[in-house]
């Protein structure tokens, strides 16, 4: 059982390290913007990701493919101006890292000067080695994420489980070692097997934190519109749905439209 173990009035890189240590399990949701970050700082979660699926949840898209530097920082810099404690990472998007370190610490180095966000999330292991090495020599916090890597979907074809063989599962293992040794915070381990996803968080000291990845790990992180229930075309085994916000919140727009038609609303209190 992992309860707070410390008061953290500020979540910062190394009180994630510090929680691995004392063995308390780490919060992480994703947000993008003023409203929902200030709810989510508010009920204490430790570290809101401004992730690229924003591309997805808030743009429409298909995949992470499509969202640029530019909306990042600008989502990035909502969320900033709503938090107190939470620690702020933002997801560097496709296309701004992969073609040479000089271009990935230019886009960390933008998002970090304009958006204000703590830290950034790269996906990848040993290709990216040398952009994540240079963006840490310019002192700026890494988190890494491997396993189901959505920025690489048309390479796997499916958003199905990853590292089930031996062989993607060996790879993952020394990406994940090989992030750790030269100096990430934390790594995002996505829709891999548990058993597998143990063992790395048992392996490193940094913290593993989770998306259908078992309870093994060190922490988990899920999309906030999927857990509150406002998809519900996304049902992952993984996803645990704590509200039906989808149904709800239809229930209360047709309910204003019925309303509206009926010159109910305003009524003469709602009213000047
Ligand atoms: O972009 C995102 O929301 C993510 C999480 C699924 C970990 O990367």
């Amino acid at each position: 059982m992992s309860t707070a173990k410390k008061d953290y009035k500020r979540v910062t890189v190394k009180s994630l390290v510090e929680m691995k240590s004392n063995g308390e399990k780490i919060s992480m949701l994703t947000a993008y913007d003023y409203t929902m970050a200030k709810i989510v700082d508010g009920a204490g979660v430790d570290v809101i990701l401004v992730g690229d699926s924003a591309s997805n949840v808030m743009a429409g898209h298909e995949t992470t493919l499509p969202i640029t530097l530019d909306q990042m920082i600008y989502h990035a810099s909502s969320v900033i101006r709503a938090i107190d404690r939470a620690l702020i990472v933002v997801d560097i998007p496709f296309g701004s890292y992969q073609s040479d370190p000089k271009e990935a610490l230019r886009s960390a180095i933008r998002i970090m000067k304009e958006s204000g966000g703590h830290a950034v999330k790269m996906e990848g292991g040993k290709e990216i080695k040398e952009s994540i090495k240079r963006i840490l020599n310019a002192g700026i916090p890494v988190m890494g994420h491997l396993g189901l890597t959505p920025q690489s979907i048309y390479k796997f074809g499916t958003y199905t489980v990853r590292a089930k063989e031996e062989e993607e599962a060996q790879k993952l293992k020394e990406d994940a070692l090989m992030l750790e040794r030269i100096g990430c915070f934390a790594i995002v381990l996505e829709k891999v097997p548990a058993k597998l996803a143990k063992e790395v968080a048992d392996s490193l000291t940094i913290p593993i934190i989770g998306i259908g990845a078992g309870n093994g790990v060190d922490g988990q992180v899920l999309v906030t519109h999927d857990m509150l229930g406002m998809t519900h075309e996304f049902n992952p085994r993984f996803l645990r749905r704590y509200l039906d916000l989808y149904t709800e919140m239809t229930k209360a727009f047709k309910q204003y439209v019925t309303d509206v038609k009926a010159v109910d609303f305003p009524n003469d209190n709602e009213q000047y």
